[in-house]
């Protein structure tokens, strides 16, 4: 029925779109840079949080080129707050390959879209549809969840062969005339209609062609097969200062926030019943506690895979200098802004400290 009828769900769907879909910055432009940044931040971001990021970022960062003679510390601050920091990496990596190996002109070209550091087959086909024209599809969650639903569809969405699954299923559909308006239009129907809490099928535009509507299993789809295992990490931070200055040490490791800055920091993979004196015999810097009163501040930090049960041990301590190993860096409090760390980290120093961020 769908399939047969695919030049009346287009038209159906993409005049709702006209009329109803948000005026969103990179929905009145064809500049490719734009449109990839804001894909980039889009990906794990909702709309109304990733504006004022997206602004920002391009302001600082108008074209190719002001990006890529960036420095990863400045890319990692304006990206500050929104997490998923692999994101600017890539982009900064990507920025100074297309420099390198493709003029400063990012690719109109699925193919060669593919080859850029942290893009996918989503932000390729967003990519090549929006900034120039050409007939790729784009499913991102919300295109799996509408087009679930309108085949009446139980594949799980979240396998590694998902998007091609799904990318057979939409080209029946799809519309090679409009592919940027055919894009936009099933992205905002997931993001303002086809909520994956209750949907408002009655507003729906294409509802007389969905087969989930007609069988009452929206709620049922779409179809999830991992349940994402959760690991808890319990972290003791020390926050080490005198009255104007503060130790950091800049993450190097292969794990969360790397290359971002936070304290010194012992991990254990349980939590202490009593850390002030269970971690006196830790190693550097907890021996501190021994000689200095601490204070301690409590905080649950929730990540896609991790829970962080962070405690921040504050130690006010007259001579810094000594206790800093190579590894850690001595900061003026009133200069952390400079200096990218992760959310958990910024709040905790804004509750307690006076800083300008
Ligand atoms: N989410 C991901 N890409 C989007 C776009 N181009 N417009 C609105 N929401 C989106």
């Amino acid at each position: 029925m769908l399939t047969k009828h695919r030049e009346d769900f287009q038209k159906c769907i993409i005049d709702w779109y006209l009329l109803n879909g948000r005026d969103l910055p990179w929905r009145r432009t064809n500049n490719p840079y734009h449109i990839w940044i804001c894909e980039i931040i889009l990906q794990q971001t909702r709309v109304d949080q990733g504006l004022p990021y997206y602004f920002r970022f391009i302001e600082r960062f108008p074209d190719i080129y002001a990006l890529s003679e960036a420095s990863e510390e400045e890319v990692l601050n304006y990206w500050q707050g929104l997490g998923y920091y692999s994101r600017a990496r890539n982009i900064l990596y990507a920025a100074r390959q297309i420099v390198k190996d493709y003029h400063g002109k990012i690719p109109a070209n699925y193919n060669d879209l593919l080859k850029i550091k942290g893009i996918g087959k989503y932000t390729a086909g967003a990519v090549a549809s929006m900034a120039y024209n050409l007939p790729h599809p784009a499913i991102d969650g919300n295109v799996f969840r509408v087009l679930s639903r309108l085949f009446n569809d139980y594949t799980p969405i979240d396998e590694a062969r998902s998007y091609r699954y799904f990318e057979q299923l939409v080209l029946k559909i799809f519309d090679e005339n409009r592919p940027s308006l055919f894009n936009q239009s099933i992205i905002e129907l997931g993001a303002l209609l086809c909520l994956p809490r209750n949907p408002n099928c009655k507003a729906c535009p294409v509802n007389k062609f969905c087969i989930a509507f007609k069988n009452s299993s929206q709620h049922l789809l779409p179809v999830k097969k991992q349940r994402i295992h959760v690991r808890n990490r319990y972290f003791y931070y020390f926050v080490i200062h005198d009255h104007d200055q503060i130790i950091l040490r800049k993450r190097q490791n292969e794990d969360i926030w790397k290359m971002m800055y936070d304290f010194p920091l012992i991990e254990f993979d349980y939590q202490l019943k009593n850390p002030v004196e269970e971690l006196k015999t830790a190693p550097w810097p907890a021996p501190l506690l021994l000689h200095y009163p601490s204070n301690i501040t409590l905080v649950k930090h929730v990540l896609t895979h991790q829970v962080l049960h962070i405690c921040f041990v504050r130690l006010y301590i007259e001579q810094l200098k000594p206790l800093v190993p190579e590894s850690h860096i001595i900061v003026q409090i009133k200069n952390l802004y400079k200096y990218p760390m992760p959310k958990v980290i910024v709040d905790f120093l804004k509750k307690e400290f006076d800083f300008g961020r």
